[in-house]
């Protein structure tokens, strides 16, 4: 992966535009703030992107069903969520640019420093000591490494105290103590720390029915939570099991910038698995490690993974970790896996009156499961992909291309027929082959421009496969099969191409190494 910067963000937001994958929303005025809107290609990467979810996620496992629940719900359902008293960032506005900024976050960028220090001092060793080089020896005894740590150390603990505690004046004070200044002024001159609740609201009827208050779902997962019942009963699941939903979730975030990593409106893939209580940590690890793979068997680096601890939990957590990726920006949140004991259904059987048990025949009791959560945004899966596939190369013969090397399961088409010419049946030709293969793939016909133009068209898409139709074609039947990464080009029989492109791009394989 790609360098670590700002210039590499920008290039892909162009791309995502110049190709159809993102647009931003209602541009033609300007924009909306943290709104965006998939184009073409875009869509197609997406919808791949949740079929592998759905079909690891659901299909693979006789125990986990899903759902498909309204994005209004009753008012209530946040208050019992907690949501309407605890969602909510800490804010603070700097006086003299007017910009408001996440307290917490600002501090985080410093956290960040420190761990890119470490970062340069492990490069660096590795560099002097070679294959002798021990990671972990180094990183517990270095005296720079240490005092870096030490100081990522002191500052989590503080931050995550106060924010249990809701100590905002702490807060303030720490910002001031590590003399952050505004990153856009340089100012140091900063307001008091506010809370500020993330979730939007609207009314359902007209004022003159009576208006009442309801939300748009700052997380799917409630939705899970109040069908609890419903799906174990008519579903006859038995503990554990789990329900899984897509769908969109809205935030009023503070900061909302870095492309579709922050949007305000944005979709979260969520799995609630529902445990005997006791057993919630075995089932913690365990879906630690199926997340994980999952993301590992898409082949974007190994080493752009690794799980984050939290230290300060949601309201509802006693055990959290986040799926950090290898963003343009650093490793950042990709997904989220919470332990969120029972403390939702047993909420909601406080605020509705209804009971949310299960029935262990083995135990001959009833009890509140206990709930495994696994969360990931899929914008935020869709920047991974984009960010990881992004790659300019020069070729052989000194020309250029930016290619996107999306893995070739989730690419938004798997194969572009293309006629050498545009005369002499080679387009008919063409044709009837798509016309074959687009039963069971996403195919994309073109015939303008030189065939190299046409190539290079469908790199900047992803397309792993061209084949392209020529006058050999019309003789023998066989075609020119070119690899989108390696720029392999071999003769293969028409017959042959659905098994070839079955092979390379069926999800089928991604889901066989989970
Ligand atoms: N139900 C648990 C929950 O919502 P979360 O950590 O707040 O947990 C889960 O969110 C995931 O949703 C995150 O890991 C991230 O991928 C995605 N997400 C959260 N806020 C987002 C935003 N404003 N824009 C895009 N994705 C977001």
């Amino acid at each position: 992966m790609a360098q670590n910067d700002d210039n590499l963000l920008k290039k892909i937001t162009g791309h995502a535009k110049e190709y159809g994958f993102i647009f931003p929303s209602s541009e033609i005025y300007d924009g909306l703030a943290a709104a965006y809107d998939y184009g073409q290609n875009g869509v197609e990467l997406k919808n791949n992107i949740k079929e592998y979810w759905w079909k690891a996620m659901v299909q693979m496992n006789e125990n986990i069903v899903g759902i498909d629940a309204a994005i209004f719900m009753h008012p209530t359902t946040w208050k019992a969520s907690g949501h309407v008293d605890a969602f909510n960032d800490p804010l603070i506005d700097n006086k003299d640019s007017k910009k408001r900024y996440r307290a917490d976050v600002l501090i985080e960028e410093v956290v960040a420093k420190y761990e890119a220090k470490i970062a340069k001092e492990v490069e660096k060793a590795k560099k002097r000591f070679g294959d002798d080089f021990d990671e972990a020896q180094f990183l517990a005894t270095n005296p720079n490494v240490k005092r870096s740590q030490d100081k990522i150390d002191e500052i989590e603990n503080r931050l995550g105290t106060s924010l249990e505690k809701g100590d905002l004046a702490d807060i303030k004070a720490l910002i001031e103590e590590l003399g952050i200044a505004d990153p856009v002024s340089g100012s140091k001159n900063w307001t008091d720390v506010r809370q500020f609740n993330l979730m939007f609201s609207t009314e359902l009827g007209s004022l003159a029915e009576g208006a009442n208050k309801i939300y748009l779902r700052p997380e799917t997962a409630q939705g899970i939570f109040v069908n609890y019942l419903n799906v174990q009963k008519t579903g006859r699941m038995k503990i554990p099991f789990g329900i899984a939903q897509i769908g969109k979730a809205f935030r009023n975030e503070i900061i909302a910038r870095q492309f579709i990593f922050r949007m305000r409106e944005f979709e979260q893939m969520e799995m609630q698995f529902f445990v005997k209580p006791g057993e919630e940590m075995t089932w913690y690890e365990n879906w630690k490690a199926k997340r994980i793979a999952w993301h590992k068997a898409l082949g974007l680096g190994e080493e752009n993974y690794r799980f984050h601890d939290h230290i300060n939990l949601a309201h509802y957590a006693n055990a959290a970790t986040d799926v950090q990726f290898n963003f343009p920006m650093g490793f950042k949140e990709l997904e989220g896996i919470h332990s969120r004991t029972d403390f939702d259904l047993k909420a909601h059987e406080e605020h509705s009156g209804k009971k949310l048990q299960f029935f262990d025949p083995e135990e001959n009791k009833s009890y509140v499961p206990y709930v495994i959560e696994t969360s990931i945004g899929l914008d935020r899966m869709f920047l991974a992909i984009m960010s990881a596939s992004y790659t300019e190369e020069t070729l052989e013969d000194g020309s250029e291309r930016t290619v996107m090397k999306i893995p070739a399961a989730l690419a938004p088409y798997k194969v572009a027929v293309l006629p050498l010419v545009k005369k002499d049946g080679l387009p008919e030709k063409a044709r009837e082959i798509l016309s074959d293969l687009r039963f069971d793939f996403n195919c994309q016909y073109d015939e303008k421009d030189a065939i190299g133009k046409r190539y290079r068209r469908q790199d900047a898409i992803g397309t792993p496969f061209c084949v392209t139709v020529d006058y050999d074609t019309m003789e023998d039947n066989t075609v020119t099969i070119r690899d989108r990464d390696d720029l392999s080009q071999i003769r293969i029989s028409i017959d042959e191409l659905k098994s070839k492109l079955k092979e390379s791009c069926a999800l089928e394989g991604l889901l066989k190494k989970l």
